[in-house]
């Protein structure tokens, strides 16, 4: 009778997911509602794997690509201009060479002292814009301080501003046009996309109000689209209450570059949770120096979500597939 019991009680409807959760034995695990003395239950919590989800796109697009060459047209190029010899901005320059190299695309690295002026990143992206062997390409930021980033980002070609920060290619982002998605929102969409998760209607907070990732975060998540249709809420520094806001979300992005921001208690049974932040922390034990530290204390929020991404193989992967697809999408166009 019992285990018939356990049986029954096994699963239980998540209405903030629609799935259902798995009853679990093990005492420690959070409790749900009561159900007397039967048992706890936990929901089950699943990883979002932006490792194997940008794989298949990279997959997805080796195809492309060799179709393209089949037809005896060129591979996509894509361009990556690094200013001064920061960690982070190498490392990231290096994957999407990389990730390059991986699809069969051709890629160049033109790197410039931090001394470069203004004038001469100037003169480098208009050479960029008017060399035809390329079909795209990116300034990788930050830059140095004296350099105006947004006057180098008005100076690309929106046609090949395969970031999409432009103001032509964020305009048609608004507009609902077809545009260059900046990477990152487009690769968390692609990973919602692909794990089927139901987005309508949900109550989705935006930890964050970036250029880059934030604001076309919120447009995108509000658009009448699947995945979108979710009601919006952006959130920042300045916002009141943001615990108590943050814990109504059904959905919650994290891009506020601040490390383990985001505690158990800001997160709603059930949730998912995307976490964008990466920052680098020094940790001796690792060959590096270092360790990428999340906006999201994981260990302690994951087994409150129906879905979480993790600060590696989360969203990094699936932002650096979409360079990819936005840089096929620039040659296709030519
Ligand atoms: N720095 C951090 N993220 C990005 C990005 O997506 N594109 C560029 N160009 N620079 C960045």
């Amino acid at each position: 009778m019992l285990a018939e019991l356990e049986l029954i009680w096994s699963l239980v409807y998540h209405r903030a997911t629609s799935k259902y959760a798995i009853l679990s034995e093990a005492p420690h695990a959070h409790s749900g509602p009561e159900m007397g003395s039967l048992k706890h239950w936990k929901i089950t919590m699943q990883l979002l794997d932006g490792k194997a989800c940008s794989a298949k796109i990279r997959q997805e697009i080796a195809k492309t690509v060799s179709e393209i060459k089949a037809s005896g047209q060129r591979a996509p190029h894509l361009a990556a201009v690094l200013v001064g010899n920061d960690g982070a901005s190498q490392n990231y320059v290096a994957f999407k060479v990389k990730d390059c190299a991986e699809v069969d695309f051709e890629s160049t690295t033109i790197r410039l002292e931090d001394t470069i002026s203004e004038q001469e990143l100037l003169a480098k992206v208009n050479e960029l814009n008017n060399n035809d062997a390329i079909d795209g390409f990116i300034v990788q930021l930050p830059l140095p301080k004296h350099i105006d980033e947004n006057k180098i980002i008005l100076a690309i070609n929106p046609a090949k501003d395969v970031d999409g920060f432009c103001p032509e290619n964020v305009g048609r982002l608004n507009l609902g046009l077809p545009t260059f998605i900046s990477a990152t929102p487009n690769g968390i969409m692609e990973l919602l996309k692909r794990y089927e998760i139901d987005t309508e209607g949900k109550h989705c907070v935006i930890l964050g109000r970036s250029n880059i990732v934030g604001t076309p975060m919120a447009v995108l998540m509000s658009r009448n689209t699947n995945p979108g249709n979710a009601t919006v809420t952006i959130a920042h520094s300045r916002t009141k209450s943001l615990a108590a806001l943050c814990s109504t979300a059904d959905i919650l992005i994290v891009a506020i570059g601040k490390t383990e921001f985001v505690t158990a208690d800001m997160v709603k049974e059930g949730a998912v949770v995307i976490d964008v932040g990466q920052t680098r922390v020094p940790d001796d034990s690792k060959k590096s120096g270092f360790r990428n530290v999340g906006d999201v204390d994981f260990e302690n929020v994951k087994n409150k979500c129906s879905y979480i991404t993790y600060v590696t193989g989360g969203v990094g992967p699936m932002t650096r597939a979409s360079l990819l697809q936005n840089t096929l999408k620039a040659n296709l166009r030519r």
